[in-house]
Order: structure tokens, then C-alpha cells, then sequence
């Protein structure tokens, strides 16, 4: 699979305005903070992985050679603006809740603060290309390990998967393109280095903000799962540490981990649970 292979745009038919099980993951606070936490961050970040595509694709000769291309980065945005707004009606869910979105304003700060450095466009597209291989990742593991979202709410559960789904269908989307560019590896490097540290600690800093309004900072249990949930059996650290440095490597790609048939599975076995807006008629 390369970039030109045009993406489907789904809409994922789930009603979120019913509300959401405070603790929706099997019960327990930490990692139902922890997904809640990484919710928070969508619209806000996927807003800026749109314009930060969309300001480098600019930059692309408009010739036939680039043609398939625009039009897949046409169909990622399409991706990412579906989850955006999906995201959003969640954490109108969780404000409800008590629940306050600071990882928004950290992630407008920072967009902020690259505007008035002057902040290149491929270094841009090299930031998004970076959290694009986070999510990925995350995407990858969700798939795979079907335990992590076991005893999941079923709508946060399918909501949660049809996103892994479809970061993986795109995930080489912002990698081509910045490759297509001309971007360095050290560029790359760099601002993968820079997007891992503000994602551990904006993660971190929500996740601990989201139990402190649960009321379960302070819990025994909280700690004793936080410490299962990441080096457990199925413990995300394990399963991540091997693919996230994967993307230090010179001759990276995200395809050489073709997990497309994970995606081709779900979307088979669920499709009752999405409509499609636009793009090929198989997935
Ligand atoms: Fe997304
Ligand atoms: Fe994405």
C-alpha cells in the first residue's frame, strides 16, 4: 500500500449523547482516564495535523505525478475531520462529568508559539508525521490485542476501534508526503524526539488532571491498575517500546509493519456500525 491508495470517509453510527459509564473501561479509573485523556486531545491536535498537511501539500508541484497524492491527503483530512467531530460529542460527555480539557490550550499554546517562531512548513509536517506514527502505533496495539478495550462500555469500545481503523489506513499519509518533500531524516528525528515528550507529558498531565476530578487520585487501586495497564500482560509499554524507536531508523516506513488486514477485519465484522460518505466501495 502507498499513499495514492484512495481512503474511505465513514461516518460512525454511535449516539454519545446518552451520556458515557464514568468508568467505561471495564470498571477501572486509570485507563478510562488515560483513553479519556487521549479523546481530549483530538480535536484540537487532528485540527492541526489537517492544516499542517494541508499547508505542506501546497508546496507540491500541481503535476500528474502528484495527483493520486492530493487526493489521498484530500481523503486523510476527510479521515481526521470525522474524528474530530466524533471526539468532540465525547468530551462533551466528559465535561458533563466534571471532567476539564487542559491538553486543548497546552496543544493551541504550542501551535501558537510555532507561528511566531516561524516554525517551517516541513517541520510541521514533520511534528504531525510524528504523532501520526504515535497514534498508529496506539491504533496498531488496539487491533492487535483486542484484551486492552476488554469489559469497554460496546460504543466506546467500537468507537475507539473504528479510530484505530482508520489511523491505520492512513498512517503513512504524512510520512509520504513529507518524504515526496524532500524532509531530512534529521528533521525527522528531531521533531519525533520533540512530538514523544510533549506526548508522554501532556498524556501524563491530563490523565492525572481527569482522576483528580474522578476523585480517584488518591486510590490504591487507581495506582495498582495504572502499573498493569503499562507493564501487565498486554502492558503498554511493552507492546510500544520496540514500534515507537522503530521510527528512529533511517530506512523507515510505516508499511513495513503491514498490518492492513487488522483494519480490513474490523471493517468487515462492523459493518452495520458505518456509513460511508465517501472513497472506493472496499475497504
Ligand atoms: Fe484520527
Ligand atoms: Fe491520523
Amino acid at each position: 500500500m502507498n499513499t495514492s491508495t484512495p481512503l474511505m470517509v465513514r461516518k460512525l453510527l454511535v449516539d454519545l449523547s446518552q451520556g458515557l459509564p464514568r468508568h467505561w473501561l471495564a470498571g477501572k479509573p486509570f485507563r478510562s482516564q488515560y483513553f479519556n485523556a487521549l479523546s481530549m486531545s483530538f480535536p484540537v491536535g487532528e485540527q492541526e495535523f489537517i492544516d499542517a498537511v494541508r499547508a505542506a501539500a501546497a508546496t507540491l508541484p500541481a503535476d500528474a505525478d502528484h495527483i493520486a497524492l492530493q487526493a489521498t491527503i484530500e481523503d486523510f483530512v476527510g479521515q481526521e475531520a470525522t474524528h474530530r467531530r466524533i471526539h468532540d460529542l465525547y468530551n462533551e460527555q466528559l465535561e458533563k462529568q466534571g471532567l476539564v480539557n487542559h491538553w486543548q490550550h497546552w496543544v493551541r499554546n504550542q501551535i501558537e508559539l510555532g507561528r511566531r517562531r516561524n516554525v517551517p512548513a516541513l517541520s510541521r509536517l514533520a511534528v504531525t508525521a510524528a504523532f501520526e506514527h504515535c497514534t498508529a502505533v496506539l491504533a496498531d496495539i488496539t487491533l492487535h490485542h483486542p484484551e486492552i478495550l476488554q469489559g469497554a462500555d460496546p460504543m466506546l469500545a467500537m468507537l475507539w476501534r473504528w479510530h484505530a481503523v482508520e489511523e491505520t489506513e492512513h498512517k503513512a499519509v504524512a510520512f509520504d508526503l513529507y518524504r515526496t518533500l524532500g524532509g531530512s531524516h534529521g528533521r525527522r528525528v528531531r521533531w519525533y524526539m520533540y512530538a514523544m515528550w510533549r506526548f508522554t507529558t501532556m498524556a501524563t498531565g491530563q490523565t492525572i488532571n481527569n482522576l483528580r476530578h474522578d476523585r480517584m487520585l488518591f486510590n490504591a487501586a487507581t495506582w495498582l491498575d495504572a502499573a498493569s495497564f503499562f507493564f501487565g500482560r498486554y502492558g503498554l509499554f511493552w507492546l510500544t517500546v520496540g514500534p515507537i524507536f522503530r521510527y528512529i531508523k533511517r530506512d523507515f516506513h510505516p508499511w513495513q509493519h503491514d498490518n492492513r488486514e487488522l483494519a480490513t477485519a474490523w471493517l468487515k465484522a462492523n459493518a452495520d456500525h458505518y456509513s460511508v460518505v465517501r472513497g472506493p466501495t472496499e475497504a
